[in-house]
């Protein structure tokens, strides 16, 4: 495919390049955490895309492909739960053969992972992230609609570490009042594993988790209550616009991270894309509307017209959203807004 110049020097209205995909690859989830699938909104008779909706492995290499050619360095496969997924290594094996393609993740709430984490392995995924809010089994189940305990999770990782993913990433969303009085178990359980265990501010994502302020537990408390017990340093950005801050232990006992998008948001460099599983695009996290790519996909568009259509979105792109909720006192208007487990975080 051949790129007119000014794609090839893409950049949104406030100059930020594309250089990240994030792709979801199906809508459903095994988990009901309360914060994102309500199983009250989410149940047994709800209606997510059916298989036709979906993209195929095809269509997601397709684009990812073309995301490429636009600036995308590093993918990331995520869901719902990704690994519902029929095949997924597959697609895995596909997206790794990209030649600009640089870093391939994928994140997981570690349920299915002991059977497939060698698979995806050998297809070429290249990092892990498992979402994990507690490692308490009682709180685990709580938070994530009762649907399993922490047990599989834990074997899956095993199975992971042994299937060659080394520095896996865990991700915990810190909610006052729910698990932030258990997060030194967190610390302690992942310190000398050699894994990156990393809290994310609770956010005001979708439309089902009644957000509150006061529900978030600012990064700098976490972290302070972590430094009282075991002492960290901060370390360098790994490169320019990491979403997280890290931190090392000054035992030696390994890193963690801060996520920090209410208290410190960091919009300026977020050189984010995000593609739902139907195809649809989506240039922020907080986005009311997307680009359909499927209908043109499907009705014999060339991969340069598809490029247009996505420099187009990416050149009109201004998203900031979490720097504007930070300058705004009150509480943010209820809205359209695009659902977490439709776009995977
Ligand atoms: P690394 O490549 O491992 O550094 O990954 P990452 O930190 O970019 O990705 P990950 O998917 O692990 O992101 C962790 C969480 O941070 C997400 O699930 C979101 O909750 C949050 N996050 C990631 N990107 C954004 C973003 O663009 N905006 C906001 N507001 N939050 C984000
Ligand atoms: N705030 C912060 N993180 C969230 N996640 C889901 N909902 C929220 C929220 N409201 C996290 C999940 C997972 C990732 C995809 O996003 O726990 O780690
Ligand atoms: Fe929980 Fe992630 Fe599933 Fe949402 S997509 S219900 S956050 S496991
Ligand atoms: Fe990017 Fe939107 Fe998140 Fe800001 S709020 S970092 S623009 S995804």
């Amino acid at each position: 495919m051949t790129l007119t110049e000014a794609q090839q020097t893409l950049r949104d209205t406030l100059r930020r390049p594309l250089r990240d995909l994030r792709i979801s690859v199906i809508d459903k989830c095994n988990f009901r955490c309360p914060y994102c699938m309500p199983e009250e909104r989410y149940h047994a008779n709800y209606q997510f895309l059916r298989n036709g909706e979906l993209l195929t492995f095809e269509e997601i290499g397709r684009l990812a492909r073309i995301f490429a050619a636009l600036g995308a360095r590093k993918l990331r496969i995520t869901g719902g739960e990704p690994l519902l997924r029929r095949g997924l290594p597959d697609l895995v094996r596909d997206l790794a053969a990209i030649g600009e393609v640089d870093d391939l993740a994928l994140t997981t709430n570690g349920v299915y992972l002991g059977g497939c984490a060698h698979a995806l392995r050998e297809a070429g995924l290249s990092r892990l992230t498992v979402s994990l809010d507690s490692v308490d089994d009682g709180l685990f189940r709580r938070m994530n609609g009762n649907k399993r305990g922490i047990a599989p999770v834990l074997e899956g990782v095993a199975a992971a570490r042994t299937a060659g993913f080394q520095e896996i990433k865990f991700n915990c969303v810190v909610q006052r009042g729910v698990n932030c009085h258990a997060l030194l178990e967190l610390v302690e359980h992942f310190r000398w594993t050699g894994h990156i265990l990393r809290f994310i501010e609770y956010m005001d994502v979708g439309t089902c988790n009644d957000w509150r302020r006061d529900h978030v537990v600012p990064s700098r408390e976490v972290l302070g209550r972590i430094h009282a017990r075991y002492p960290v340093t901060p370390l360098e950005e790994n490169y320019h616009g990491e979403v997280a801050a890290r931190y090392a232990f000054d035992d030696g006992a390994g890193e963690i991270g801060f996520i920090s998008s209410v208290t410190a948001p960091f919009c300026g460099a977020c050189t984010r894309a995000r593609l739902g599983a139907d195809g649809v695009l989506y240039t922020c996290l907080f986005a009311a509307r997307g680009t359909d790519l499927r209908t043109p996909l499907r009705q014999g568009a060339s991969d340069a017209d598809i490029a247009g259509v996505i420099a187009a979105v990416w050149e009109n792109r201004g998203d900031r959203y979490s720097e504007l909720r930070a300058r705004r006192p009150a509480e943010p208007a209820a809205r359209r807004r695009i659902e977490m487990y439709q776009i995977g975080g």
